[in-house]
């Protein structure tokens, strides 16, 4: 590679994981435009934190993303765009296979008509739907059981057809429970609505919600609540810019979970933030949801070896404490 790095396009940047990328990628010294239509994405992220060129639209514009490739030379796309609430996607999965399926259609389109063949995309554990056993593979049988899963293996899907059919390379990552907050506390994970178990105990230690409710305290656990696998989003971040480097350096298409390869039940990750926080949180024990399965653990023994992924927060508490920072900072000043 020459020393000027690559341009590289990230939808959906302005968004909680799409943004710790962006600031991966710049300090692995690349270029950055973002493509975000701010639905759910933090322009002020972007302008005080990130500072790089936003551009606001949406990955269905086809016109726009003609332009965008004719006038930036975009080496690469990593994209996190898409809609990713799972209850919503149950009751609207229009929504759904419209933005994350049709719109990546679009986006590999115009990616094609720009001569561009590389892409890293964020799929997720949730194409696996109820683990047949644990650690989770990638080999693993992917049967997801809602529509957002579906949505996802869909384009995993198309990803592999369009390779065979027009040589486009792709590195998909299918990721556990994104957590944490980068450690300066200026970037950070702002949902609404949150659906997510660590800010919502955090908010919940900042007065900002009364309770935490545990859905299910009989599952077959240490503890009886469900365990799941948590991974700080710098260390995803850093996996992204492997995976880009890895596709520049002409590797194959490749799938790799992006796990901690631990599980942490609710009551431990309660537990973690009080003691990170000194705050009791409040609990309201609940009965299962259905769809929960007790244990979602992934094995990313895969991304260690050929990516050299190593992940520098795998601990719970290190977790919590960035996101503790971030939280503090986001909603008391
Ligand atoms: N958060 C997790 O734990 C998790 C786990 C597995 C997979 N993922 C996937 O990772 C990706 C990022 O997740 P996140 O938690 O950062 O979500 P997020 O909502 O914070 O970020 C998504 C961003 O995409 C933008 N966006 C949505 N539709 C768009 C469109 N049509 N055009 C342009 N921009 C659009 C939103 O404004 C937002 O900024 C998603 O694809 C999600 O499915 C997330």
């Amino acid at each position: 590679m020459s020393s000027r790095k690559s341009t590289i396009l990230v939808t959906g940047g302005a968004g909680y994981i799409g943004s710790h990328a962006v600031l991966a990628l710049k300090q692995a010294g690349y270029e950055v435009v973002i493509l975000d239509n701010l639905v759910y994405g933090h322009r002020d992220l972007v302008e005080q934190v990130l500072q790089v060129e936003l551009i606001e639209g949406d990955i269905s514009d086809r016109s726009l993303l003609d332009q965008l490739f004719q006038t930036h030379d975009i080496s690469a796309v990593m994209h996190f765009s898409a809609y990713a609430y799972v209850g919503e996607s149950v009751t609207d999965p229009a929504k759904y296979y419209r933005n994350n399926v049709v719109g990546t259609l679009t986006l590999l389109e115009a990616m094609l008509a720009a001569s561009i063949n590389k892409f890293v995309f964020s799929s997720t554990c949730a194409t696996y739907g109820v683990p047949q056993f644990i650690p989770i593979p990638e080999h693993h049988p992917q049967h997801p059981i809602n529509p957002y899963g579906a949505t996802k293996l869909m384009v995993e899907q198309i990803l592999g057809d369009f390779d065979l059919a027009y040589g486009l390379k792709s590195v998909r990552f299918r990721y556990f429970n994104a957590a944490g907050a980068d450690p300066s506390g200026n970037l950070g994970e702002d949902h609404n609505p949150e659906t997510h178990l660590i800010p919502l105990v955090l908010m919940t230690a900042l007065g900002k919600r009364e309770h935490i409710s545990i859905f299910g305290t009989d599952y077959e656990t240490a503890d009886g609540t469900c365990i799941r696998d948590y991974i700080h989003v710098s260390d995803l971040a850093d996996a992204h810019v492997l995976g880009l480097e890895y596709l520049l350096n002409e590797g194959e298409s490749e799938v790799f979970n992006l796990g901690n390869g631990n599980g942490f039940s609710v009551r431990e990750v309660i537990n973690a933030v009080e003691e990170v926080t000194g705050k009791v949180i409040s609990i309201k024990e609940s009965d299962r949801r259905p769809g929960d399965p007790p244990i979602l653990i992934g094995s990313s023994e895969k991304a260690r070896k050929i990516l050299g992924w190593q992940p520098q927060y795998p601990g719970i508490k290190d977790i919590v404490a960035h996101a503790w920072q971030w939280h503090q900072k986001r909603h008391t000043t």
